[in-house]
Parts: C-alpha cells; sequence; structure tokens
C-alpha cells in the first residue's frame, strides 16, 4: 500500500534547518496538494541537545545527538544534511546512502570535494543525493542545469556567488567606504562570519563552481585546480576609477567553453554598469548562462538566508518523493484541477498614467482633478504643456494606486468634456 506520509531526519536545526522546518509548517497543506503526502519531521540530530531553541518543531519530533538514530532509523525515508563541514556529514550523508535512505544535501564544501565519490555511491544504492541548496541558496540552478537546460551545451555560466563578497563590493561601490568598514558591516548584519576568509578568499564561490562545472559539462574540474582569486583588501581606489570608467567591480565566478577545453575560475572583475550583473546588488546572488539552444538566462534572487535555503531543499525532498509516485503533470496531484477564483477586471488596483489633449483654457485643470477626486482617483503628479490659450495641449497625470472601476467612470466622465479633444491614453504603472 502507498505510504500516505514520508519520514525525514534533518541532520542540522540552525539557520537552513529552521527554515525548513517553518516552511514545512506553513505551507503544510500546500505541500500535501502538490504530493498527496505529508512530510513529516521525525528526528533531530543537533550537536547541543541542551541549547535553547526558538524555533519549535511538532512535539513527535525527537532531538539526539546519537547520528545512528538517524542513519539507521528504518522508518525514515529521506536524511537532509544540514551541518555543514566535511566530517560529520560525511559520515551521516555516506551511512544514510548505505543504509538505504536518499540524502538531500546543502552542503557546497562537501560536495565540491567528495562529490564524486558520494554521487558513486548513492547510484551504487540506487538512491538520491540532491542539493539545489548547495549553490546560491533559494535560486534553482540545480534543477535548471539538470533538467530545464539538460539538451543545451552550456557555452557559458557566469555567476555572482557569495552574497557576503557582493555585499562588500556593493557597499564599497555606492557609498564609498573601505573594505574594513564594509566587511565589518556584513560582520554586524550576520551576513559574514566573524572568521571570513571561505567568503572573501572566493572558496565559497569556488565550492559552488565546481558544483556547477559538473552539472553543466558533466567533467570533474577538481576544485583544487580551479584558479581562485578573491576580494581581500580591495582597494576604494580601483573601485572608484573603475565607476569613473562606467564600470563596477564584481566577484565572479565563471568557466567558459573554448574549443573542447574549460576556462574557468573565481575573480574579482569589471563589468560594464549596464550589464545584468552588475544590478545584482547586496547579499543577492545571480547566475547567467548561455546554452546553445536556448541563448541566455538569468536567475536572480537570494543566495542565502533561512526561508530561501530551506526553500531549496524543500524543493529536492519534493521532488524524491515525486519520483517515487510517477508523472505528475499539472505539478499536483489532482489532474483536474478546479477553477481560480478570479478577480473582476473591475476590482484590479494599480497606479496610472493618463494623458489628456485638452484646450488649454483657464479652469481645465482644476475640473480634469475634480473629476478625478470625485471617483477617489488621487493625483500624484501633473504635467502640462504651456501654449498659447486656445490651443490644444496635452496634460499628463500619475495617479496613486486606484480601483479600474473608478478610473473607466471617470475616463468615460472626462472623454465626454467638451474641452477634450481626444480620448484618453491611459496606463497602468507597476
Ligand atoms: N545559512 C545559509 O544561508 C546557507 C545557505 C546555503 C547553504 N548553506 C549550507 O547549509 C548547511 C547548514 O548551514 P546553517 O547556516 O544552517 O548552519 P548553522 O546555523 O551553523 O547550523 C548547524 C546545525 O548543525 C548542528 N551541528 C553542527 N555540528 C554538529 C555535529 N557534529 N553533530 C550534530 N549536529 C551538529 C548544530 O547543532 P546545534 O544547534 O546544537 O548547535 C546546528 O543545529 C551548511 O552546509 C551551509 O554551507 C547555508
Amino acid at each position: 500500500m502507498e505510504k500516505t506520509s514520508i519520514n525525514i531526519a534533518l541532520a542540522g536545526f540552525g539557520t537552513v534547518g529552521t527554515g525548513l522546518q517553518d516552511i514545512l509548517q506553513n505551507n503544510r497543506d500546500w505541500i500535501k496538494k502538490r504530493l498527496g503526502k505529508d512530510i513529516n519531521i521525525k528526528k533531530i540530530l543537533v550537536k547541543d541537545l541542551n541549547k535553547v531553541r526558538t524555533s519549535i518543531p511538532d512535539p513527535h519530533t525527537i532531538f539526539t545527538n546519537n547520528l545512528e538514530d538517524l542513519t539507521e532509523d528504518p522508518d525514515l525515508d529521506i536524511v537532509v544534511e544540514l551541518i555543514g563541514g566535511k566530517t560529520t556529514a560525511y559520515e551521516i550523508i555516506s551511512r544514510a546512502l548505505e543504509s538505504g535512505k536518499s540524502v538531500v544535501t546543502a552542503n557546497k564544501a562537501l560536495l565540491a570535494e567528495k562529490g564524486p565519490e558520494l554521487f558513486n555511491l548513492a547510484s551504487k544504492n540506487n538512491l538520491g543525493l540532491y542539493y539545489e541548496a548547495s549553490v546560491a541558496g533559494g535560486i534553482p540552478i540545480v534543477q535548471t542545469l539538470k533538467e530545464s537546460l539538460a539538451g543545451n551545451r552550456i557555452k557559458s555560466l557566469t555567476g555572482i556567488l557569495n552574497g557576503t563578497a557582493n555585499f562588500i563590493l556593493s557597499e564599497m561601490t555606492h557609498n564609498q567606504i573601505d573594505y574594513d568598514s564594509a566587511l565589518g558591516e556584513a560582520q554586524e548584519l550576520g551576513y559574514a562570519e566573524a572568521e571570513p576568509s571561505l567568503d572573501v578568499d572566493g572558496f565559497d564561490a569556488a565550492h559552488k563552481l565546481t558544483i556547477l562545472i559538473r552539472l553543466a559539462h558533466g567533467e570533474d574540474y577538481p576544485l583544487h585546480m580551479l584558479p581562485i582569486k578573491g576580494i581581500r583588501g580591495i582597494d576604494p581606489y580601483d573601485i572608484g576609477k573603475a565607476k569613473d570608467f562606467g564600470y563596477q567591480i564584481k566577484l565572479l565566478a565563471q568557466v567558459k567553453e573554448k574549443s573542447g577545453s574549460l576556462q574557468a575560475g573565481v575573480f574579482p572583475a569589471l563589468i560594464q554598469n549596464d550589464h545584468m550583473l552588475a544590478k545584482v546588488d547586496g547579499p543577492f546572488n545571480a547566475v547567467l548562462l548561455e546554452g546553445n539552444a536556448v541563448g541566455p538566462i538569468m536567475l536572480y534572487g537570494q543566495g542565502a538566508g533561512d526561508l530561501p535555503t530551506g526553500s531549496a531543499v524543500l524543493s529536492d525532498i519534493m521532488s524524491l518523493v515525486n519520483k517515487e509516485t510517477g508523472y505528475n503533470n499539472t505539478g499536483f496531484v489532482d489532474s483536474n484541477l478546479p477553477y481560480a477564483n478570479m478577480l473582476q477586471a473591475e476590482h484590479t488596483v494599480f497606479k496610472h498614467y493618463f494623458r489628456f489633449t485638452v484646450k488649454d483654457r483657464p479652469g481645465v485643470l482644476s475640473i480634469l482633478s475634480g473629476i478625478m477626486g470625485e471617483h477617489n482617483i488621487s493625483i500624484a503628479q501633473v504635467v502640462q504643456k504651456q501654449e498659447s490659450e486656445g490651443q490644444f495641449v496635452p496634460v499628463v497625470f500619475l495617479t496613486h494606486s486606484a480601483q479600474e472601476k473608478d478610473v473607466q467612470n471617470a475616463l468615460q466622465e472626462i472623454n465626454e468634456l467638451s474641452f477634450v479633444k481626444a480620448p484618453a491614453i491611459h496606463y497602468v504603472i507597476l
């Protein structure tokens, strides 16, 4: 008989683990609608059982500090490794795979180094080892490369993959501060560790690039062979000079195919202000890639944090469950989806742009504004071109948010006025 619930165990209940459990709690019904099953956190492995925890799991969840409680429990379907580091995490993942459980992990450092060995172990046991959260947090780049762009040859991939380094560079660029002050700010905001080497020396981005190279090219580019240059101590003088020439400095992770060879590395680079990656500011991440069939694609979003990273971990758990269930064409258990509760067009609310063509004579503006006011439309800005009296002139209004029903009623009234030459031009403003 098919199971009605999936039992998972979390190894680690820190930033990502608690984020995942919050999403599981808040979106429980929604997840069930997609999977047809509940996901229960049966056990949680932590280091310190006495720690006071603000995120409270369901009452049936058992906390443990013994990893065998996870790896040897036959009732567990999936083990989710969210500890980090390369020793205990390695042991948990390999033992879970050996004992017949699929694994989800966010651990880029471990996968960058031990990926080939762990993927082999997973294949040997016919199990899943999924890792969406290991690269760029909430951005679904792993699934995109593995599934959505599977038929493309990836000619180039360029990522801003470390939010801490990107935050430091953005602060230095936009607020003219030096490296140490920007790093201090990142530490105060919790973006950077007290020991920031992984982020500022480029190693974290390199771990992620190693994973992406495997996904994009089906080849292993060993981490120790990857050229890595970080942003430690970057001089505000160079950031300023780059700015004078119309560029910004960003820490990039890049791989390009060049006549059958891969040119790859992590390095700070000048990018032109109008380049899409130049708009990626603060702790955000982005990946720009070029497929030989699809052309350019850019993914942008939060590269870290409890909920964005938890969202990526959950997507892996749900993919593993769906693999067992069979085709899921609508994305939901039901193939007959109910009608949406559709908002009537007259109730939609936007800000608006109106252009009226009116005879230039005293009192016109106040009549137009008066009609809009009567229909609950409040005006944000007005521009009127000066012409000699009696000529037709354009008058442009930008409004605050207003209901479509009110807008249509006001426009109808205005279009019928004797001093209005042509029907109003009307666009919404996002
Ligand atoms: N934070 C992010 O935004 C983010 C984004 C992408 C990927 N990741 C990756 O996700 C993973 C988890 O990161 P995190 O930020 O959630 O870490 P974290 O906040 O430091 O939490 C680590 C958790 O693991 C537990 N733990 C640590 N060592 C342990 C051991 N030896 N045995 C048992 N439990 C142990 C800790 O237990 P206690 O609670 O008892 O201390 C804690 O619950 C890492 O691989 C990280 O690189 C994180």
